[in-house]
């Protein structure tokens, strides 16, 4: 396994908390890359803008609406840092309070190119942003997962060229 992770493509998910949205995306990117066998070739990882539920598992009403999709959600929360910049190949927002939080920490402007609106790979929804769920009911949770579900198919056909050539 030497050199695995060296040649992988990393993804990092990002949104508020990183116990709802961000794992959801996190989760259904891995089950698309495991049926797609590409596991060797793009690893992911999310985080939270803020330091609210650093260290907490996924929300269970996110693992609930995630699991009728057979999408099993994973990790403990962590908060963004500048290391992420370096890190991450992409850096996909949830929202644009999200988008604006990352680029607001990369000062020099270095790193914008890598940080993109996760819905710009949507091709059946036309939301610019994945809706916060946390204070919804759980429609918002099923919207969350299949919103996520269009956005990391196009996400995947549109880095599978990159990743083919790392
Ligand atoms: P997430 O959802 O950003 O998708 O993980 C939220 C989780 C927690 C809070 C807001 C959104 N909160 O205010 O605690």
């Amino acid at each position: 396994m030497i050199g695995h992770d060296f040649m992988a493509y990393q993804l990092l998910f990002v949104c508020l908390g990183n116990i709802c949205r961000s794992p959801s995306a996190e989760g259904i990117m891995n089950h698309l890359i495991q049926e797609k066998e590409l596991g060797d070739r793009i690893m992911c990882d999310s985080a939270g803008t803020s330091s609210y539920h650093i260290g907490s598992s996924p929300d269970r009403r996110m693992t609930a609406a995630a699991k009728l999709r057979d999408i099993a959600l994973e990790g403990q929360a962590r908060q963004f840092t500048v290391a992420d910049f370096e890190e991450f190949d992409l850096i996909l927002a949830m929202d644009k309070d999200n988008y604006q939080d990352i680029l607001r920490l990369d000062s020099t402007g270095r790193y914008k190119d890598k940080v993109r609106l996760m819905c710009s790979f949507c091709t059946q929804h036309d939301d610019e942003e994945v809706p916060d769920p946390y204070y919804g009911g759980t429609e918002g949770f099923k919207y969350v997962i299949d919103l996520l579900l269009d956005a990391c198919e196009g996400l995947l056909d549109s880095i599978r060229a990159d990743v083919s050539e790392h």
